[in-house]
């Protein structure tokens, strides 16, 4: 394979999103035992339910019998049933039963490919296997996920822009007194600065050197085996209450090559009547403050070619951008390099 060959497979990996990761594809409270939950990840169209047990089943949507989407059809005893010609599969995949043809061979066959699931915060993640980390490796969590005096709300809102795009812009801290400008706290501090990227044990960090805890100033990625995601402050004025700054830790799925889907919990350390007033002011007052914020990064970012790269031309204020990019094209060569071995075995 010529080195051009493998440098378009590296950069296709990185585009439609790297394998061996969890990704969260839904909220917990969106898969029910009652009906089928489809959803895209990395391009593959998967198909979610909950079995009787509430444990969550994870195969591809695809009925092994034409192909129709088993999204479309309906649960039968913890199985799933293709609404096309009522072939039921159960959560491994395998045909469990033909009802329109007595003794076909098709039962009993295992025709799907399925998946890891897992639950977290009041999202479900679902594991991509990559060629060298077939097993699902631990989901691993944000520390204030696992901390109970933190609380938060999840939000996910899905953008037609590549993933890469909403990555890039966790990991440009200077957007933010320009886009979310007429935003509650977003409007502080100085419009020019510079930027520090610090390598931290498990990712890195990338701030402005001028100011801190006036605005989102920061933030900071985690990538770990099997998971990447990232958390930034917003700091709340004493009108907002007890409890500090507002956390966001946000995970990125890549849908398509196209459309992502992003998960942000908004969270606080905040606990007794304060949590109850925060969580109260929360839903009647600031959650719809800070959907305007997102949606002001969804346009921006849609509103963007999907090859921008090609032409852009980044300054110092980029090195959060170009370091979350190197993560993933030196993680995406692993995989390809990893493939190209087995394939030529
Ligand atoms: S396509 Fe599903 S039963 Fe025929
Ligand atoms: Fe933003």
């Amino acid at each position: 394979m010529s080195t051009v060959d493998k440098k378009s497979l590296i950069e296709a990996r990185v585009n439609s999103g790297l394998l061996g990761q969890w990704y969260p594809v839904a909220k917990s409270v969106e898969v029910k035992a009652t009906m089928p939950y489809g959803a895209k990840v990395l391009g593959q169209k998967l198909v979610l339910w909950r079995g009787a047990d509430g444990k969550i089943n994870c195969i591809e949507d695809f009925c092994p019998h034409r192909g129709a989407p088993l999204s479309f059809g309906e649960i039968h005893d913890g199985n799933i049933g293709c609404r096309y010609h009522g072939v039921i599969v159960n959560g491994e995949g395998v045909v469990v039963r033909v009802p329109a043809m007595p003794e076909c061979a098709l039962e009993g066959r295992k025709a799907l490919k399925h998946f890891e699931v897992t639950e977290a915060q009041d999202a479900v993640f679902v594991y991509l296997p990559s060629a060298t980390q077939p097993e699902a490796p631990p989901l691993g969590l944000p520390k204030e996920f696992l901390d109970p005096a933190w609380t938060g709300f999840l939000c996910t809102s899905v953008w037609g822009a590549n993933y890469r795009y909403a990555l890039d812009n966790l990991a440009d801290p200077m957007h933010g007194c320009y886009l979310h400008s007429e935003s509650f706290t977003l409007a502080y501090g100085s419009k020019q600065d510079l930027m520090r990227l610090d390598k931290t044990e498990k990712g890195f960090h990338v701030t402005r050197v001028g100011q801190v805890g006036e605005n989102f100033d920061w933030s900071e990625f985690v990538v770990e085996l099997g998971n990447v995601y990232c958390f930034l402050d917003i700091p709340y004025p004493p009108a907002a209450g007890p409890g500090g700054n507002m956390r966001i830790i946000g995970f990125c799925t890549p849908v398509d090559e196209q459309t992502c889907k992003v998960f942000f919990w908004r969270m606080r350390r905040v606990e007794g009547l304060a949590r109850e007033s925060w969580r109260f002011l929360y839903r009647a007052a600031l959650e719809e403050r800070h959907w305007n914020v997102l949606e002001q990064d969804r346009v921006m970012l849609e509103g963007m070619p999907d090859d921008a790269r090609k032409r852009e031309m980044l300054y110092q204020h980029d090195l959060g951008v170009s370091r979350i990019r190197q993560i993933l094209t030196k993680a995406a060569k692993e995989q390809v390099e990893a493939e190209l071995e087995l394939a030529a075995q």
